[in-house]
């Protein structure tokens, strides 16, 4: 477990939040070293916002399509996260992409998930990318957010196989499964203090 008072973090969505899930647990059995103090969906009626009610976190519906500009739309964000004094964001199935204004908000201080092994699959259909590509093993990645997709340091990552009669679907679920292990870990490894050293994230040592 990392030391220290738990961090308050905000979780961005816009969808069935599994992934928030396992971060809600997570914090609810004090495994996150985090205190998820706010979720804010771009889309209104995701499920996401469904279990965080569930949870008694606040939620805010911030709906992409009704700023001038994705730098309005983040600047949005920003504030909502500020009011919530957050010290860091993840991203969990949030699919807008992350603008200036958030980075520079909270300068590597943003998470991803993603399912692929990257610097393998970034980007949209990341299970249908790797089964066409045959390879044999997939996998999530956690890693901070920088102006390019699906390109910052990597926090950690976890390895399925990929089986020969797999279909999107059955190769999602299995990384899914692996998600949920690999987000809770990430964080805890997260708040619990590193450096960005190039493009190698590097936990602190225990004093
Ligand atoms: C997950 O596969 C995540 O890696 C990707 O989007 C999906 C979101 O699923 N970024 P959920 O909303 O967490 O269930």
């Amino acid at each position: 477990m990392t030391s220290g008072p738990a961090k308050p973090i905000g979780v961005l969505v816009s969808g069935r939040g599994s992934n928030l899930q396992a971060l809600i647990d997570a914090a609810a059995a004090a495994q996150l070293g985090a205190i998820i103090a706010t979720v804010i969906s771009n889309v209104d009626g995701a499920f996401a916002l469904e279990r965080a009610r569930r949870a008694g976190i606040t939620t805010t519906v911030i709906d992409h399509r009704g700023w001038p500009s994705r730098d309005d739309f983040d600047r949005a964000l920003v504030q909502e996260l500020q009011r919530h004094q957050v010290d860091f964001v993840c991203l969990a199935g949030f699919m807008r992409k992350v603008g200036r204004p958030l980075l520079d908000a909270y300068p590597s201080a943003i998470l991803n998930i993603h399912p692929s092994l990257l610097p393998s699959f970034p980007g949209l259909h990341p299970q249908r990318q790797a089964l066409e590509h045959g390879v044999k093993v997939s996998g999530v990645t956690v890693h901070v957010v920088t102006e390019e997709l699906d390109a910052g340091p990597i926090i950690l990552q976890r390895a399925v196989p990929v089986l020969d009669d797999d279909t999107e679907e059955t190769l999602a679920a299995r990384i899914l499964q692996e998600e949920h292990l690999a987000y809770p870990a990430a964080v805890r490894m997260f708040v619990g203090g590193g450096l960005v050293e190039g493009r190698r994230w590097v936990a602190a040592r225990e004093p």
